[in-house]
């Protein structure tokens, strides 16, 4: 056997694994817990080195400790990543720290629910600044480290999240089905504009994930922007939204079901899959 046949061999009997992320460097906002940290976790088990962001310092500091104490790389950079001036900050400080960044994941977000009637400016426009302004202005951040020329060959991956909300509508959220709606859009567009500077970009539609944002409300559970104090969680009098005989596989998803389609997006596994909205539901509204 010739040479370069032995090593053509010797690689197909050991194909690389294509869900590493060895030296990717992935920032993720609103990690501190729920999806995001789940995400983190998952992405730094496969290699990446995870850039945290939250509002919660005590929360995101637990989480960079876990990471670390797992033999990760990991550090956070708290902050209200709503503030106009936020993103181009907590871009440069990732970019102090690892150099580059690979897979930008905007998680950010809360609820902030009210019938059409009893809506506000306030209401509807904190929701839209979460879940539209702040991930575009997370992208908009990053395009010159992207647009460099230099970074042309970098693997580059930005994923957004959607909602059956926005998908289907939902009771209450006007605001939410809007913003989660939007983002495909957002996500769409990302994915025309720079797919040829080498960048992925798509949506993951959850349906109902079990985290603090889908737990019932709870008094010390709440983000608190510009004096407005939001509230999180689901009633549990939302009795439709409650009710899982409409989810094909009958649970509510887990973090660790959301973390996974992360990892397909964030790796080689998705190198042709861009501009699309994958829909985590576990069946529902199919
Ligand atoms: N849980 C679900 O069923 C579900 C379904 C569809 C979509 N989503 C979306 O998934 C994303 C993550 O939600 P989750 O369920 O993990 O919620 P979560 O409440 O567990 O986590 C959200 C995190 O975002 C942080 N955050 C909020 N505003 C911030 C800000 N301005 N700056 C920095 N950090 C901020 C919070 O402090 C919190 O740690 C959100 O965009 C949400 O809309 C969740």
């Amino acid at each position: 056997m010739t040479d370069r046949l032995a090593q053509l061999s010797n690689h197909l009997a050991q194909p690389s694994d294509p869900t590493r992320l060895d030296g990717q460097v992935v920032l993720i906002t609103g990690a501190a817990q729920g999806i995001g940290r789940a995400t983190a976790e998952l992405l730094a088990s496969k290699g990446a080195k995870i850039a945290i962001n939250d509002l919660d310092k005590e929360r995101a500091n637990a989480a960079v400790e876990a990471l670390q104490k797992a033999g990760h790389e990991a550090f956070c950079y708290c902050g209200d990543v709503m503030d106009v001036k936020f993103p181009p900050r907590l871009i440069k400080a990732v970019l102090e720290r690892f150099g580059r960044i690979n897979v930008l994941v905007n998680s950010a977000g809360f609820l902030n629910d009210a019938a059409i009637h009893k809506m506000t400016e306030e209401k509807f426009d904190v929701v839209m600044k979460i879940h539209n302004y702040t991930p575009y202005r997370m992208i908009h951040a990053l395009s010159g480290h992207w647009m460099d020329p230099a970074n042309r060959a970098m693997t580059k991956t930005i994923i957004n999240i959607s909602s059956t909300s926005g998908l289907h509508g939902a009771m209450g959220q006007i605001n939410y089905a809007t913003a989660k709606a939007g983002i495909i859009g957002l996500t769409k567009t990302v994915a025309a504009e720079w797919g040829r500077y080498g960048v992925r970009c798509n949506t993951v539609a959850y349906g109902w994930i079990d985290t603090r944002m889908t737990k019932p409300p709870d008094p010390d559970e709440k983000v608190v922007i510009g004096g407005q104090q939001i509230m999180s969680g689901i009633p549990l009098n939302a009795k439709k939204w409650r009710d899982t005989s409409d989810i094909a596989v009958g649970r509510p998803g887990t973090v660790e079901d959301a973390a996974g389609v992360m990892l397909f997006l964030a790796s080689p596994l998705s190198a042709y899959v861009t501009g699309t909205c994958v829909e985590c539901t576990g069946g529902r509204y199919m």
